[in-house]
């Protein structure tokens, strides 16, 4: 047994997430139906479902941006309650971080510059938050030059996009199929990236997508139907097979 997992024994499970009877309905109809979901810190869960299953709407509500007609969402230990207030924005800001099907970066920018824009938002000094961005590239082992992001693969504006979710520390990192738009390859080194950092970085990762090579390397698939939350078995059962 080497060093990490033996770390990794010892570590008490720490919940990142706990969704529960989460309900949301529009007009007639109830897209989450008093759904629950728990996320250990270091764990890996993704989320499948057809289109219209309400996996997006599932991701707002955790991220406060919509509110539920009842249940509740605790993100670490704190109540997360929809709307503007200034609580909401500061656990989304010190618990979560994003990642788009799109990446949405700044095509102008350079990638650190990219990078440290939630930083700066938090209030971090320049110099510190470009420190910190050039300490997670290497960490995810990505060498970026110092040019426009728009000169970037697809796969490259990816990995750059999850260096940004990741700036301040983030102890869950939602992704809404950020492999979407990625050939095979760049969808492949991409998730390489997601995959290391519950390690790397001891993060949760809530995972949504429609691909079953991406599905299959996280350590829990729940698949979201009829508005309720099924756990689905791995038929490789290489679940930890990293
Ligand atoms: N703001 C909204 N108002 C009304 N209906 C919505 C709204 N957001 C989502 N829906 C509906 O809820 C269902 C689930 O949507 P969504 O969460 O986007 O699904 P998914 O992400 O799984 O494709 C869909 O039928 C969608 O049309
Ligand atoms: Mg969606």
């Amino acid at each position: 047994m080497d060093a990490n997992s033996s770390a990794t024994a010892s570590r008490p499970a720490k919940e990142v997430l706990a969704v529960q009877g989460l309900t949301v309905s529009f007009g007639e109809r109830t897209v989450l139906d008093t759904l629950d979901l728990t996320m250990q810190a270091s764990t890996i869960t993704a989320l499948i479902g057809p289109s219209g299953s309400g996996k997006s709407t599932l991701l707002s509500a955790i991220l406060g941006l919509l509110r539920a007609d009842a249940g509740s969402i605790t993100i670490c230990d704190e109540a997360m309650q929809a709307g503007n207030s200034a609580s909401t924005a500061r656990i989304r800001r010190e618990h979560i971080g994003m990642v788009f099907q799109d990446g949405y970066l700044i095509d102008e920018l350079t990638p650190v510059e990219n990078i440290i824009v939630p930083a700066l938002v938090a209030g971090v000094p320049a110099a510190d938050a470009e420190e910190r961005a050039r300490a997670i590239l290497a960490e995810l082992g990505l060498t970026v030059q110092e040019r426009a992001t728009s000169s970037f693969s697809g796969g490259e504006r990816q990995r750059i996009a999850i260096a940004r979710a990741l700036i301040n520390s983030p102890q869950l990192l939602i992704a809404d199929e950020p492999t979407g738009s990625l050939d095979p390859a760049n969808r492949d080194r991409v998730m390489d990236t997601l995959m290391a950092l519950p390690t790397q970085l001891g993060c949760a990762i809530l995972l949504v997508t429609h691909d079953p090579v991406v599905a299959q390397r996280a350590d829990h698939v729940m698949a979201l139907a009829d508005g309720k939350l099924t756990a689905t078995v791995h038929q490789s059962g290489q679940a930890a097979d990293r």
